[in-house]
């Protein structure tokens, strides 16, 4: 069965502030969208790629990835307003049998990672790369006062990729257009439809390239995976 994956690329990066969007930054002679797509570019498994960007970037994304020789992208499509929203235009896009989705801005998942990941999902339907949480995290009202302490062993903070039956995510994202409702990540929407959603775990380098300062996580991430090889 076929495997195809939607990178959303369509974001502003206000957190990370720079004057180039994240996902197009250099890192290594490389914009970051090159080195994600390299690694899906790589994986035997993965037969199709659909990139989702802002309507303005779309020649230049087309460029790049060119120049890659990245063969398995389909076609760069213009995104939605939110993230969801740019899901939902690739997923339109995208015809094989399975999909997972993967942000741009995380250029460190493993090759392990994705096939444990996958293994799962073609078992279950649905499943998603998370890692334990370090932390202990607190639920916070309005005026700044602890509400409650979740327990920590049942956690888990929640990567990309998250991979689904096509047919399950695409009519999770058209209810949720129906009810006018919005999600942090598309796991959520399947959720919200009853389907389980099973946790694998991933890694915690699987950084998302978010704030200024994980641009120096990412280094180290990059100069230890060097030393390995
Ligand atoms: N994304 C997208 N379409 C949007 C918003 C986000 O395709 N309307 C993509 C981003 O390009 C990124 C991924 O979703 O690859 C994760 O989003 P996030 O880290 O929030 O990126 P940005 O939205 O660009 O950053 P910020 O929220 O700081 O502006
Ligand atoms: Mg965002």
């Amino acid at each position: 069965l076929s495997v195809g994956v939607i990178i959303p690329a369509a974001g502003q990066g206000k957190r990370m502030g720079m004057g180039e969007r994240k996902q197009f930054l250099q890192f290594h002679g490389q914009p970051v969208i090159i080195h994600t797509l390299a690694l899906f570019e790589g994986l035997p498994e993965v037969d199709e790629i659909v990139v989702v960007t802002q309507e303005e970037e779309i020649a230049r994304t087309q460029k790049m990835i060119e120049e890659a020789c990245i063969h398995k992208v389909t076609c760069v499509v213009s995104g939605g307003k939110e993230r969801q929203e740019s899901v939902y235009l690739g997923l339109k896009k995208i015809r094989t049998d399975w999909v997972m989705v993967h942000d741009a801005v995380r250029p460190f998942v493993s090759r392990e990672a994705i096939s444990r990941l996958l293994k799962v999902a073609r078992m279950h339907g649905a499943a998603i790369l998370a890692v334990p949480v370090k932390d202990t995290v607190k639920m916070v009202d309005d005026a700044g006062v602890v509400e409650q302490t979740p327990d920590r062993k049942r956690l888990w903070a929640v990567q990309t990729p998250q991979a689904f039956r096509r047919d399950i995510l695409l009519s999770a994202h058209e209810q949720f257009l129906k009810w006018d409702a919005m999600a942090t990540d598309d796991s959520m929407l399947v959720e919200e439809m009853g389907i389980d959603v099973r946790v694998v775990e991933g890694e915690y380098t699987n950084i998302k390239l978010t704030t200024p300062d994980d641009l120096f996580m990412a280094e180290a991430i990059y100069q230890m995976r060097s030393k390995k090889k």
